[in-house]
């Protein structure tokens, strides 16, 4: 099986996180979002006790939010000791509602509302990652009006191609992210930072991409920031304390995704950037990191009932669920891959389907060209595994469909953490 939370009986039940996916679909109804909260909560270790290894104090992961923001995710990681990565005003409102410490809270967007950074300065997040000079010169200003200092890093653009799909794609010289150091616009940055009162400026952050498979990101990342680092305290004799690396190491979605061993990746990263340091004669770092979907994919799983199968003779097989694009629009967007499993049955009889959606566009595709058993019929349960990133965070209302439940598993039972959209609920914003 692609993870080891996924599992069949021998009478060809699917188990995920040990429960089974028919039982669980009888319960909540289908479609349905399950998330393995001991997943979750392993993957998050793996990060805090690579970082307690490799990195020195104060250094911490912060989990992107964006890749699943609910209430009991923020509180799963406010128990796990994690950081979080907040994109919007709804997001920090969401962790601060579950109780998560606005202090371990990093602000990014390339496009923050001035009412966004009011909102984010009072509630007191710790740091503000700031993506452009307008931004720096807002929050000052607010900041300066309220009698704060705001602690910043500031979001540089390092020139580095991580070779994943366009769309995630944040580190190269031209995207809409940060400032390049290329182009000299980074430092520009650093130093109008630096002349701003109510700005404390702690260091930078970078992202360099999602999804991303190449095994040196990180170190040319490393290499670049050190330099960048040690010319900022050469010409202005700042050198920066924190340095933010962003998320971006990749999942498997199918068996041919190779598996990335991040504990091994991140000693890989610490090594690169000490040496780097201290050929800059620079001193320690405290540094960060924003995995989203390495936190959350493989603890998700969506769990479909089907409506319609169809057979067109030379041309195709269709099987239709009760989800789509509205719940999983990844594939429609990025072509993203997915691992498509029956929900009861292995046959050895099998046929190929493209699995599909109930909204009214032939768009709406969640995987082409699956193997499902050649009898899969209307009432059946299929499930697409990894998931957790992505998926609730980017679901719409798509011909007024109401969005899954998102259920817990745990070792002892399971328990709603988002319930399901209701017809009433479509209405609730309508006059
Ligand atoms: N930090 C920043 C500043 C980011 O922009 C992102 C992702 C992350 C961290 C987390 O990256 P991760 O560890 O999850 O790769 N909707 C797309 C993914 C967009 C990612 C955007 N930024 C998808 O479904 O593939």
């Amino acid at each position: 099986m692609l993870s080891e939370n996924i599992s069949r009986d021998p009478d060809g039940t699917l188990r995920f996180a040990g429960h089974s996916v028919t039982e669980l679909a009888a319960r909540y109804g289908t479609p349905l979002y399950l998330f393995d909260e001991e997943r979750i909560r392993a993957n998050c270790r793996m990060y805090k006790e690579a970082f307690r290894k490799h990195f020195g104090p104060g250094s911490l992961p912060l989990y992107a939010s964006k890749a699943a923001s609910f209430k009991e995710m923020y509180r799963i990681m406010a128990d796990e000791g994690m950081g979080v990565d907040a994109v919007s005003a709804g997001e920090i409102h969401t962790a601060l509602a579950a109780g998560f410490p606005a202090e371990r809270i990093m602000f990014h967007g390339d496009g923050k509302t001035d009412e966004d950074i009011i909102y984010a300065l009072e509630a007191g997040v710790g740091r503000f990652v700031v993506d452009n000079p307008e931004e720096l010169e807002i929050l000052n200003r607010e900041a300066l009006k309220r009698g704060m200092k705001q602690d910043v890093l500031l979001r540089i653009t390092p020139g580095i191609d991580p070779h994943t799909y366009a769309e995630v794609n944040t580190g190269s010289v031209d995207v809409k992210f940060g400032m390049p150091i290329l182009t000299g616009q980074a430092a520009d940055f650093v130093r109008a930072a630096l002349n701003c009162p109510g700005i404390g400026l702690k260091g930078y952050h970078i992202h360099v991409g999602s999804q991303v498979f190449d095994e040196d990101v990180f170190e040319r990342a490393a290499d670049v920031m050190t330099d960048f680092i040690a010319e900022m305290r050469d010409r202005f004799g700042y050198a920066a304390e924190e340095m933010n690396f962003g998320g971006g190491y990749g999942v498997r979605y199918v068996d041919s995704d190779p598996p990335v061993d991040i504990p091994a990746r991140i000693g890989e990263v610490a090594a690169r950037l000490k040496s780097d340091m201290k050929k800059a004669g620079l001193s320690s770092l405290r540094v960060f990191m924003e995995p989203g979907r390495s936190i959350v994919a493989d603890a998700g799983m969506t769990v479909y009932t089907v409506s319609t199968v169809k057979h067109i003779p030379g041309f195709k097989n269709y099987v239709t669920t009760d989800g789509g694009m509205t719940d999983n629009p990844r594939f429609c967007l990025y072509r993203a891959r997915y691992t498509v499993l029956h929900g009861s049955r292995e046959t050895a009889e099998k046929d190929r389907f493209d699995l599909v959606g109930r909204c009214c566009e032939s768009g709406d595709i969640l995987q082409k060209n699956v193997s499902l058993p050649a009898d899969i019929r209307r009432g059946d349960i299929v499930c697409v595994c990894t998931t957790g990133a992505y998926n609730y965070s980017m679901a719409s209302n798509y011909n007024r469909l109401g969005r899954p439940p998102v259920v817990m598993l745990t070792k002892d039972g399971s328990r709603i953490a988002v319930r399901r959209e209701t017809a009433e609920d479509l209405c609730a914003l309508d006059v």
